[in-house]
């Protein structure tokens, strides 16, 4: 199984990707956690670029996310997938697909550049609304705060877009953390049962 957890900033999306993985793990299942971007050189400088250590035009960012992908679809989730190990994503391609789609360029484009990418069995989009979610990743006050809502408001619709793709599942992220853990885990019950 190949599950990927998506969503905006803030919307709790590591914490239930650990829930998860401790959840499947406690029944015996062999489980990766993954996330993207990755620790790779590509995946290095993309973290430098979003914590403003340097600077990058939109089209390296764009191709950034790719290469970082390409290199852990070929030596982590592809290798994985082949040992029958179960893979937790904490995002995969659709979060180039809503976040790189709210900057301007084009979400099928996007789409066909990731296509070397396998389909995940699940995908789960935690979905909250942009004020919650920058309440969660920014203090009171700050002075980005604004901006910051009004590009999260802007990927959360291009998440939302997504929700027509193979396996793709649109869950509430706004509940308590153990309720949409439930949610989530009885998704993925679904899964081992069919
Ligand atoms: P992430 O590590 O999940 O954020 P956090 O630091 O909150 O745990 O992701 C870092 C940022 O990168 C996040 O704002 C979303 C963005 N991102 C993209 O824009 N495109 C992508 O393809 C991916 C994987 C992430």
């Amino acid at each position: 199984m190949l599950i990927v957890l998506e969503g905006i900033d803030g919307c709790g999306k590591s914490t239930q990707v650990s829930l998860l993985v401790d959840k499947l793990r406690s029944i015996g299942i062999d489980t990766l956690k993954l996330r993207e971007p990755t620790d790779s050189p590509h995946g290095l400088r993309l973290r430098s670029i979003l914590n403003e250590e340097i600077q990058a035009e939109h089209d390296e960012i764009l191709d950034l996310f790719v290469k970082d992908r390409k290199q852990h679809v070929s030596e982590k989730i592809a290798p994985a997938l082949n040992s029958e190990k179960t893979i937790v994503m904490d995002r995969y391609y659709y979060s180039t697909m809503a976040y790189q789609s709210a900057s301007g360029f084009s979400m099928e484009q996007i789409r066909t550049d990731n296509s070397f990418a396998p389909v995940p069995t699940l995908v789960l989009i935690l979905d909250i609304s942009a004020k919650d979610g920058v309440k969660r990743v920014l203090k009171e006050g700050n002075a980005d705060r604004f901006e910051k809502e009004d590009f999260l408001n802007r990927v959360r619709e291009q998440y939302l877009k997504l929700k027509n793709e193979p396996n793709v599942e649109i869950i509430d992220a706004s509940l308590e953390v153990q309720e949409v853990h439930a949610n989530i885990w009885s998704f993925v019950e679904n899964l081992m049962e069919s």
